[in-house]
């Protein structure tokens, strides 16, 4: 019997997740925080995933079997890379929810048929539109939350204005994950009032992790 390399034993799963990062590219135009026009409209970027790497979606996958996470969240989905990691956790718990989001309405469509190719868009929920509305009512305390955001020019990042409105959303003992580090985001998460416990984790140039105690 061979050794498992990681927490997620699913073959077709696993195909998918190993198709995506054989396919994954970044764009010529260097992306939206590089990109010499300064152009941020997401809808730019519909081919491109921007998606968490396999070391984010293995944790998130142990930390939700730990958990026994039956309800979850994206801010987003766009391919559904994160999406495959939970709905993979949710099946192997025996049955949950992934609530996901997306903006872009080629990139749903695409996380869609990635998710029914590994046999779990049964699971999930890709809310599409914008997250700020679409995460305001998740059915339920939700046991891991992850924030893979997108840049904004202005004002409070998308990172912190969602965070804001699911926060009270996030059952106590619940997980969130962050990949960014925007900087509002972390004032927030980071403060204790808000009533979260964080960390830096040495993942993709640093991942914060963030537990909800109150
Ligand atoms: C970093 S990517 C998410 C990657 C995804 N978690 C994965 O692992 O494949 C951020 C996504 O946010 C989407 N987005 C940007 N603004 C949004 C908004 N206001 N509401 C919902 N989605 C948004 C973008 O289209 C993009 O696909």
């Amino acid at each position: 019997m061979s050794l498992a390399t990681g927490p997620l034993l699913d073959r077709q799963v696993n195909a998918v997740i190993s198709r995506l990062q054989a396919t994954r590219r970044r764009p010529a135009d260097g992306g939206p925080l590089n990109n010499p026009a300064g152009d941020l409209d997401p809808h730019a970027y519909a081919e491109y995933g921007f998606s968490i790497v396999p070391e984010q979606g293995e944790l998130i996958y142990l930390l939700c079997r730990a958990q026994r996470a039956t309800r979850v969240a994206e801010f987003a989905t766009s391919i559904g890379m994160s999406t495959l990691y939970f709905a993979a956790a949710m099946r192997d718990n025996g049955g949950g929810l992934v609530i996901g989001s997306e903006l872009v309405p080629e990139k749903v469509a695409t996380a869609r048929r990635n998710l029914a190719e590994a046999g779990l868009v049964h699971l999930v929920d890709i809310r599409e539109g914008d997250a700020r509305e679409t995460l305001r009512n998740l059915g339920g305390p939700v046991d891991f939350m992850l924030i893979d955001g997108w840049p904004v020019g202005q004002g409070p990042s998308l990172a912190r204005q969602v965070i804001e409105i699911v926060a009270p959303q996030i059952r106590s003992g619940g997980l969130v994950m962050n990949d960014n580090g925007e900087a509002d985001y972390l004032a927030y998460i980071r403060n204790p009032a808000n009533g979260f416990r964080s960390m830096s984790l040495p993942l993709k140039g640093g991942t914060e992790l963030s537990a909800k105690v109150s």
